[in-house]
């Protein structure tokens, strides 16, 4: 069977310049990036190299840039990092928007834990933030506020620069987390305007368990690992040399094709989502249409259980999700719809479709041609009554 893969904001597979490259650096480059001798020497200028490309993709100096082990990390060392430095001063509050990522959410429970007050910034059935609200959140001792750059559940861009000037007349430090919007949109760290912006390199075809912080220079960070002095002494430990080429690779990748993908698969989606609005009866679109990164759409399908949907469409090869992956496996809603505030039949019967570089033409036409009466099926078990079925 042919398998579809529509799952890109789950993870993407390593484009082939990136495993080539890879495999190289591991048998070649394979000196500790600290030793003064040529193999330490060579692996730190293969780690030079992908600074400077993974800096481009974020219109950054390559000085900014800390490597990392992924989103979750960089996310957790912005948040802590700022957190525990500005704790002497008594700046105790921290701010998000409620539609975050868990390693956003769960780092401001663990402050709550210790005494911090937390605020989450409500959003509308847009999923996107207010600035509005975000000016009601801020407080006179408020630290930090993290923003999403990119939802990935429902791909809605926020409007960071916005944001972050708010969160700056506040005299707050501006994180935001951009691993969904990496490598699908352009992302200048200046025009944005923000101190901290966390990317992962699996989200743009680069390798798992690696990803980049970048930090405005002079903001001060108490380091989230105590150790060596890698990364400015602000990420300690051996860096993952192979890892982080591939992460460079994967960013050079994705600043030449952003333009033209962006373009080729925002149609890809766009036409999926209007056949199935169009042909699959009672089905609707969450969050806005624009703005929004091309490769994500997500749909409620009412009267039908997401989590059957999705095992539905995986016996016929197709490979979705009903939200974020981490909480899949669970029949928890969605947050992310929940803090939208959709009613619950749309929270818990919710599809994301997020497209990549394989994808083509043909494949949403199979979508498109087999939804429909896998959406009928479905609907036609649950209203037969459980005694029959058996
Ligand atoms: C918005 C967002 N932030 C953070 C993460 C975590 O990134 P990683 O898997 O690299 O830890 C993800 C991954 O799903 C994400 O979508």
């Amino acid at each position: 069977m042919h398998r579809l893969y529509l799952d890109h904001n789950a993870t993407t597979p390593p484009s082939a310049a990136v495993v080539d490259r890879m495999s190289a650096v591991l048998s070649q480059e394979f000196g500790n990036p600290s030793s003064v001798h040529y193999f330490g020497q060579r692996a730190k200028a293969v780690i030079d190299q992908a600074r400077s490309e993974v800096a481009a993709l974020l219109g950054a100096d390559p000085s900014e840039i800390v490597f990392t082990g992924g989103g979750t990390e960089g996310d957790n060392i912005a948040i802590r990092g700022v957190a525990e430095a500005l704790e002497p001063t008594g700046r105790k509050h921290l701010v998000a928007s409620s539609i975050e990522h868990e390693a956003v959410l769960n780092t401001l429970k663990a402050f709550a834990r210790r005494g911090w007050r937390t605020t989450l910034v409500p959003v509308d059935q847009s999923g996107i933030v207010a600035p509005d609200a975000l000016r009601t959140a801020m407080a006179e001792d408020t630290a930090l506020v993290s923003i999403m750059h990119a939802n990935n559940e429902i791909g809605t861009i926020q409007p960071i620069a916005e944001l972050a000037t708010i969160a700056r007349e506040g005299r707050a430090v501006f994180h935001t987390d951009a691993v969904q919007s990496a490598g699908k949109v352009p992302i200048d760290v200046k025009a944005l305007g923000v101190d901290l912006l966390s990317i992962s390199a699996h989200k743009f075809y680069g390798p798992k368990g690696v990803g980049a912080l970048w930090t405005r220079r002079g903001l001060r960070l108490q380091p989230a690992l105590t150790g060596g002095k890698q990364e400015r002494g602000r990420r300690a430990g051996t860096e993952n040399v192979a890892g982080i080429v591939g992460m460079g690779v994967a960013a050079r990748e994705a600043m030449a094709r952003m333009t033209t993908e962006g373009v080729r698969i925002g149609a890809l989606r766009d036409r999926l989502e209007t056949s199935i609005l169009a042909h699959v009866a009672g089905t609707a679109l969450n969050g806005a249409r624009e703005p929004r990164v091309p490769n994500t759409t997500n749909i409620s399908f009412d009267r039908t259980e997401a989590e059957s949907l999705l095992i539905a469409l995986d016996l016929e090869g197709i490979a979705v999700s009903t939200g974020s992956a981490c909480s899949s496996g669970t029949l928890e809603p969605s947050h992310v719809l929940k803090a939208m505030g959709l009613p619950v039949h749309r929270t818990q019967n919710s599809i994301r479709f997020s497209l990549g570089a394989a994808n083509t033409d043909e494949d949403i036409d199979r979508v498109v041609a087999m939804l429909p009466a896998i959406v009928e099926k479905l609907r036609s078990l649950t209203r037969t009554p459980v005694a029959r079925r058996l």
